[in-house]
C-alpha cells in the first residue's frame, strides 16, 4: 500500500524533529503534540510573519498575552458553557464517538450543525454501530468541549480557554483606556487554547491543545462599512463558496462545492459578506496565506451554513485549505457583532461601552482566528516535494522566510583548514542575525540531503578552491545550482535570499 501524503509528511516530522507525540514514552496522549527543534523554528517563523503582517504593519492593532485559565463565570456569560459542545454517541461498552463526523464519513452526507434529535434519527435509520467495537450506538448527547478544573483553596471552578478571544473581551476597557485608542481598535493575541475533542485524529490537524493567532477588531457599529484596509485590498480576488452552492450540493447528496471568484469589493457590494470589514479581512488573508507557500488554487472561503455557525456569530467565512485529507478550516472569520461585550456587561455588571464624542458605544467585532498547527501542517503538505530524478530524497520547498534555517555551512572535508574557515563564516552570519547551521558530519551529498529534508534554502561549502582564492560554493535548494562567490559576500547574499519570496 502506498503511504498517504499525511503519513509521508509525518514520517519526516518525527524523524527530523518537527513534532512528536506528547509523552510518547508513556504511549502518548491523543490530540497532544510537542514541537521539536526544527518545528519550533517553523512555528516561530509562522508567528513572526503573522505578527509582521497583521499587527506590526497596522497602526490600530495592539497585541496582548492573557492567561489560559479563566473563571467559570466568563464562560457562563460568553455562552461557551451551554453551547460549546459536540454531539456524541456512546455504545454499550462506553466508547464515545463524535457522531456528526462519523455520519459524514460513513454516509457521505453533511451532518455538522444538525440537532441531536436529527443525528439520532440518522443513526437509527442507518443502524450505525460503534466504529471501535461494532456495538449499537445509543442516544446522542452534547459533549462539553472545555477542560475544567478548580483553583486554589477556595476551589473556584475554572476552565482552560477554548479560544484566546475571551481575554481580549474581558480586558477591552483596560486596553482601550491604556492605549487611548479610538475605534476602530484591533486587539491581537497569540497563545494556547484547549478543546477536549471527542476523537482527535489526523495528526496536528485536530488537536486538543493548540495555538491560536486571533484579532478582535472593535468597530463602531455605524462604521462597519468604512474599513481603513478596504481601498488597498478591494481588487484582491477571493474564491467564495456560497451558502446556495452548498445547499444545491447537499440536495444532490454531495459535499463537492464549486467556487466563484469575486473581488473584495464585489463580495461587499453584492452583500455576500455581512460588512466591508469582513470583506477586507478576507482580502488580507488572501494576500498573506500564499506567502507561506500555499498556492492560491488550494484556498477557498466557505460561507458557513447557519446550522454550523458558532453561537456568538452573525456570519462566518472559513478560510479552507485543500489537503490530501480534504478541505480543512484553517482560519475562522466571524462577525461576532456585540455578542461578547454585551454578554460580559450582563455577566459582570460592568459597563464595557466606550465614549465616542459624548455617546456611549458598544463596539461590534469582526474576528479572524488562525489555528497555528493546522496552518503549519498546510505549509508542510504544500511545500513537501517527493523524491525525484534529480535528487533521491524528499525535501520541503519552504519560502525563505518560513525556513527553519537560512543556510547551512559545510566544510568539504573534516580537516582544520576547511573547518576553521567554515566555522568563522558561520559565526559571522550568526552575528548578523541569520539563522544558520554548521554541519561537518558525513559525506557532502548526505549533508545536502539532510539540509534539503528540512527545507534549508542555501548551503555554503568551503572546498579546496576556497583555500586558494577565498571563494565558496553556494548551492540552491530549489534549483540545485552551485555558484561561486567571494567569501565576504556571503552574509549579504544570504540576507537577500532571506528577504526574497522564494519559488
Ligand atoms: N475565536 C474563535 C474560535 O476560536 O474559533
Amino acid at each position: 500500500m502506498t503511504k498517504s501524503l499525511l503519513d509521508s509528511v509525518m514520517t519526516i516530522c518525527l524523524r527530523r524533529g518537527v513534532l512528536f507525540p506528547t509523552a510518547e514514552i508513556y504511549g502518548g496522549l491523543a490530540g497532544f503534540y510537542d514541537f521539536g527543534p526544527v518545528g519550533t523554528r517553523l512555528r516561530n517563523n509562522l508567528i513572526n510573519l503573522w505578527r509582521q503582517h497583521f499587527v506590526e504593519s497596522q497602526d490600530f492593532v495592539y497585541e496582548i498575552s492573557g492567561t489560559t485559565l479563566l473563571p467559570a463565570s466568563v464562560f457562563k456569560a460568553s455562552g461557551h458553557l451551554d453551547h460549546f459542545t459536540d454531539p456524541s454517541a456512546e455504545c454499550s461498552r462506553g466508547h464515545v464517538t463524535r457522531v456528526d463526523q462519523f455520519i459524514e464519513e460513513k454516509l457521505k452526507i453533511p451532518a455538522e450543525g444538525k440537532s441531536n434529535e436529527e443525528l439520532a434519527e440518522i443513526v437509527r435509520e442507518h443502524k450505525l454501530r460503534c466504529p471501535i467495537c461494532g456495538e449499537p450506538l445509543r442516544e446522542v448527547r452534547s459533549f462539553g468541549l472545555m477542560f475544567g478544573t478548580s483553583v486554589g483553596g477556595e476551589r473556584r471552578q475554572a476552565f482552560l480557554r477554548p479560544e484566546t478571544a475571551q481575554n481580549i473581551f474581558l480586558a477591552f476597557r483596560r486596553i482601550q483606556t491604556a492605549t487611548r485608542a479610538k475605534l476602530p481598535l484591533g486587539v491581537a493575541q497569540i497563545g494556547k487554547s484547549y478543546r477536549n475533542e471527542i476523537s482527535p485524529r489526523q495528526s496536528v490537524v485536530r488537536v486538543r491543545e493548540f495555538g491560536q493567532m486571533e484579532i478582535e477588531y472593535f468597530i463602531n457599529p455605524d462604521q462597519l462599512n468604512e474599513c481603513p484596509l478596504f481601498s488597498e485590498l478591494k481588487n484582491v480576488k477571493l474564491p467564495i463558496v456560497t451558502q446556495e452552492v452548498q445547499q444545491e450540493a447537499s440536495e444532490k447528496g454531495s459535499t463537492e462545492y464549486s467556487t466563484t471568484l469575486l473581488t473584495v469589493e464585489e463580495v461587499f457590494t453584492q452583500g455576500i459578506v455581512p460588512n466591508q470589514w469582513m470583506a477586507s479581512v478576507l482580502g488580507n488573508e488572501m494576500v498573506f496565506i500564499p506567502q507561506l507557500g500555499i498556492p492560491k488554487e488550494a484556498i477557498r472561503f466557505r460561507h458557513m451554513r447557519p446550522e454550523e455557525t458558532p453561537h456568538y456569530s452573525g456570519g462566518n467565512f472559513d478560510l479552507e485549505v485543500q489537503l490530501s485529507i480534504g478541505w480543512k478550516e484553517v482560519i475562522g472569520n466571524a462577525y461576532r457583532r456585540d455578542h461578547d461585550l454585551q454578554a460580559h456587561m450582563k455577566g459582570s455588571q460592568k459597563d464595557l461601552s466606550i465614549d465616542v464624542e459624548g455617546t456611549k458605544v458598544i463596539p461590534h467585532v469582526v474576528e479572524p482566528s488562525f489555528g497555528i498547527e493546522r496552518l503549519l501542517y498546510c505549509v508542510l503538505e504544500h511545500t513537501y516535494r517527493p523524491k525525484g530524478e534529480k535528487r533521491g530524497w524528499t525535501w520541503f520547498q519552504f519560502p525563505p522566510q518560513m525556513a527553519p534555517f537560512d543556510a547551512v555551512f559545510l566544510p568539504l572535508l573534516k580537516r582544520p583548514e576547511f573547518e576553521e574557515i567554515a566555522y568563522n563564516l558561520y559565526k559571522k552570519c550568526q552575528l548578523q542575525r541569520l539563522a544558520v547551521l554548521y554541519d561537518e558530519k558525513g559525506r557532502i551529498g548526505r549533508r545536502y540531503a539532510r539540509a534539503d529534508e528540512i527545507g534549508i534554502p542555501s548551503a555554503v561549502t568551503i572546498d579546496h578552491q576556497t583555500l586558494e582564492d577565498k571563494t565558496v560554493t553556494l548551492r540552491s535548494r530549489d534549483t540545485l545550482e552551485q555558484t561561486r562567490h567571494r567569501l565576504r559576500e556571503i552574509p549579504r547574499i544570504l540576507q537577500k535570499i532571506k528577504q526574497s519570496k522564494g519559488f
